[in-house]
């Protein structure tokens, strides 16, 4: 019987010493495994009457059981230790400290491409999301720039290692939506499309030109449309966005998908039209351009060119947001500086 509280007492200092679970487990070997202390005891027994068995036995199963719930309770102890240690070493947060009430704001661009949207869906054009990467097909060929055509070079284009590209300009949509909307056309309903979109290509960075840009396209075909539809509609837009009547000129542009084609230019609103940076000294931006749509590219949309017409535009986003929140230099749309993107709001 000594030698039971003897162990006992042996094994409850030992438990007090423990300071992992690692250590922890090997104390339970030492004294519950099979070779264990307290299994040694029971096999000691030999020697003894069976009535001394009995109650010797009994008293081993007893410290088996008690040292057997000690180390149940140390593995709780070390867990909640360790937490606490966790916790101790977590960073101390003062939760009476006042909320950080600055709230994000828009991009810039993100505000003159929804104001744009309103505006064409208050004149009925629907606004069409397309995908950033599209195939040689949808950027090129559908809007007649054929394989090794040298229209090509005009769009230093990003080709992804499968064939596809990354969106060199939102026309690339536009045989998607001939086809969409293309046979409603016979029942009388015009296509009034227009699908803003971000664009990639490979430019030297200056002020005024990015590798990454926003184009809004925007396409209408019905019976009998013309140039006059297409620069009431540009007429309506800009005034609407400048909140004035801004001046425009029209010069003739070469775009292999639009016959006539123009460039619509716009007074520089950062100088007045003294000429700046901004404007290579011209006092003239160019915006957007725009034409009728090419018989071919109508054609490769499933639609009769005899029977109707269109025209299309390409609104170079970024360049409209310079325009009106009078930022110089494009490099900062995508400089991620707060400083810079921040003071814009939609409620002026
Ligand atoms: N896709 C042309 C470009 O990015 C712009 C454009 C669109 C021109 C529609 C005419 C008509 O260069």
């Amino acid at each position: 019987m000594d030698k039971i509280s003897e162990l006992r007492a042996e094994f409850e200092k030992k438990l007090t010493q423990i300071a992992d679970l690692v250590d922890l487990d090997k104390l339970r070997v030492d004294y519950l495994g099979k070779k264990g202390s307290i299994t040694a005891l029971l096999k000691n027994m030999k020697a003894l009457s069976n009535e001394e068995k009995k109650t010797f036995g009994a008293e081993v199963n007893k410290l088996k059981g008690y040292a057997a719930k000690r180390v149940d309770e140390k593995i709780e102890e070390l867990r909640k230790a360790e937490v606490e240690r966790e916790i101790a070493a977590m960073p101390q947060f003062d939760i009476t400290a006042p909320a950080n009430t600055a709230r994000g704001s828009y991009h810039p661009i993100t505000l003159v491409q929804r104001q744009c949207e309103s505006i064409f869906k208050s004149m009925g054009f629907t606004v069409e999301d397309y995908p950033e990467i599209v195939t040689d097909y949808e950027c090129f060929e559908a809007v007649n720039i054929p394989k090794h055509h040298p229209a090509r070079d005009m769009q230093d284009t990003y080709y992804l290692t499968n064939g596809q590209l990354l969106k060199s300009h939102t026309s690339a949509a536009q045989n998607a939506i001939l086809k969409k909307y293309g046979s409603r056309l016979q029942n009388g309903v015009p296509i009034k499309a227009i699908f803003p979109g971000r664009c990639f290509r490979n430019e030297a960075t200056d002020a005024n030109h990015e590798n990454t840009f926003f184009q809004m396209e925007g396409m209408m075909v019905d019976k009998d449309i013309s140039i006059s539809n297409l620069i009431f509609f540009m007429k309506t837009m800009l005034s609407e966005v400048f909140q004035r009547d801004v001046k425009v000129r029209l010069r003739p542009g070469f775009f292999p998908f639009v016959e006539p084609g123009f460039e619509l230019d716009i007074n520089c609103l950062i100088c007045g039209g003294e000429g700046c940076p901004s404007c290579k000294h011209s006092g003239w931006l160019e915006l957007c351009p725009c034409g009728m749509i090419h018989p071919n590219v109508l054609r490769e949309g499933g639609i009769d060119p005899e029977a109707y017409t269109g025209f299309a535009f390409g609104l170079g986003l970024t360049r409209l947001a310079m325009m009106k929140y009078k930022v110089k230099d494009i490099r900062d749309f995508n400089s991620g500086s707060l400083k810079a993107l921040s003071q814009f709001t939609d409620d002026e």
